[in-house]
């Protein structure tokens, strides 16, 4: 493996720390390949070994997970994973001609990353954000309600530095790093800086009370 001695040391600790909360250790893949791409930036061939080793399994037993996952990169990723929703509510609200501005406004189609390595361009399917079509993410934070406009905005923010926030709240955008960190369960502490789901996704409960539907009955 070609880690330093320092991130190696932390890489070990954090392991350690992962496979602790699992009372069998091959539990503990999917944070650990978290937390390599929160090192490595992708699941490189260093992190697939330091998987193996860590949990004792073969590089081909960690491989197969890793290639299972979209969420795991197989090759470097940009710093921030941009997807455009082109399931079907989303497609017909204007999501296909976001993907298809966007990805001709940065130059690089589904899974290719721009020169500068700063965005991953993505064909998302449905995110159970329909009532909000059509939806982008940013590393997994939702943009409702995009137009081609605001989303080459969003993308051009990021390209450019600028701290750019998600529809939903308060929050910045994470690096893809930052929130692989979380996501292999290392709090951030910004659990609660957004504002959760809003009138539209509530919109059906509502009528449900309001006519006095009860599950399984009108
Ligand atoms: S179709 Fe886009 S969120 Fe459901």
């Amino acid at each position: 493996m070609t880690y330093d001695e320092t991130t190696l040391a932390q890489l070990r600790d954090d392991a350690a720390d992962i496979v602790s909360r699992y009372p069998v250790k091959r539990s503990a893949l999917l944070p650990m390949l978290h937390l390599v791409q929160s090192v490595d930036g992708f699941v490189s061939p260093d992190g697939i070994r330091f998987c193996a080793e860590r949990l004792d399994l073969s590089a081909a037993e960690v491989s197969a997970v890793a290639t299972f996952y979209t969420q795991y990169k197989r090759r470097p990723n940009g710093e921030y994973q941009v997807g455009v929703c082109v399931n079907t509510l989303c497609a017909v609200m204007g999501g296909d001609r976001i993907w298809d501005e966007l990805s001709e406004h940065v130059g690089v189609g589904n899974d290719e990353t721009t020169a500068d390595g700063k965005v991953t361009l993505e064909r998302l399917e449905c995110n159970a954000a329909c009532d909000y079509a059509p939806v982008m993410m940013v590393n997994w934070e939702f943009f409702d309600n995009q137009t081609p406009d605001s989303a080459k905005q969003v993308v051009d923010d990021l390209r450019a530095g600028k701290d750019v926030a998600p529809t939903r709240g308060p929050a910045k955008v994470c690096t893809f790093k930052e929130v692989s960190r979380v996501l292999a369960g290392f709090d951030d502490g910004r659990a609660n800086e957004d504002q959760g789901v809003g009138a539209p996704t509530l919109a059906g409960v509502k009528a449900a009370k309001a006519q006095g539907w009860k599950e399984g009955k009108k």
